[in-house]
């Protein structure tokens, strides 16, 4: 078996004209947190969409397990065992977050978010073990107390775990993780850190963008830094820390010493 569950060379993707992504190539480790760095605009998010198959790369390939995926539906890489959580909150603030969480088993069996919440009332009554599933998840992510409240009636912290328990409940092979601590206060980072340890231990493959630095240097076993939609950098966060390209790039922009 191949050590890298993803593969990713010359992904090339244009808006209008625009580069966002030229030509970057990369590797995650099976088992590892691969971090994806960059100032504002960098692309990240771009790649991270590219690899959900929300949208489709001009140019390039992407191996998932020796698979090309580049340009496949994200219902068929949901199905490959792929999830992820997004920069912005994704979730339905009417439905409980049990339901919620739900959701992200039946993305699995290939809908889209909105054809599992279509299709929720029927898997409700029939699959009590997709129910004990979504519990189990709950427990692990800190939530199981808030199982029955509406996602929206929560405060800001539990939504972003209520993303991740979503994203990590149908024991997927690669998580993709969009921002996971944005807008989070010290203490809730630091919980958010150690789940992402606690998949990481569990043999969990992930790929993390992030700005907050701590988090990027403590959870990750390499560090990919794009600039401009260009890769600018890799290697250990030691490396990348020092690396006089990648302070460049964040000069005036953010601290990587944070
Ligand atoms: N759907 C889109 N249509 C047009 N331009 C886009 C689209 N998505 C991204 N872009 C542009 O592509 C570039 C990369 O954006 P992207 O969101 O990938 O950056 P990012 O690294 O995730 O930034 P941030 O750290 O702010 O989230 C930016 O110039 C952005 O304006
Ligand atoms: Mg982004």
């Amino acid at each position: 078996m191949n050590d890298y569950l993803l593969e990713i060379s010359g992904l090339d993707k244009h808006f209008g004209g625009l580069p966002a992504l030229s030509q970057v190539s990369f590797r995650a480790a099976r088992g590892q947190v691969t971090a994806l760095i960059g100032p504002n605009g960098a692309g990240k998010t771009t790649l991270i969409n590219c690899l959900s198959g929300v949208i489709r790369p001009d140019a390039g390939e992407i191996l998932f397990d020796g698979v090309n995926l580049a340009g496949l539906a994200t219902h068929r890489l949901a199905r490959l065992g792929i999830s992820r959580t997004f920069q912005n909150l994704r979730l339905f603030p009417r439905l409980s977050v049990l339901d919620n969480v739900l959701c992200g088993l039946t993305t699995q069996a290939g809908d889209s978010l909105v054809e599992a919440l279509l299709r929720l009332p029927g898997l409700r009554h029939r699959e009590r073990r997709l129910k004990l599933q979504a519990l189990e998840a709950l427990d692990t992510f800190g939530l199981a107390d808030k199982a029955d409240l509406p996602a929206g009636a929560l405060p800001y912290g539990d939504k972003k775990r209520v993303e991740m328990a979503r994203a990590f409940v149908s024991q997927p092979v690669l998580t993709l993780l969009d921002e996971p601590v944005a807008g989070l206060n010290p203490e809730e980072t630091a919980q958010i850190a150690g789940l992402i340890r606690q998949m990481r231990l569990s043999g969990k493959t992930m790929v993390l963008v992030e700005h907050d630095m701590e988090l990027v240097m403590g959870v990750s076993d390499r560090v990919v830094v794009l600039d401009g939609g260009c890769r600018i950098a890799a290697g250990s966060p030691e490396e990348v820390r020092v690396n006089p390209l990648v302070l460049e790039a964040y000069l005036g922009r953010m601290s990587l010493t944070a």
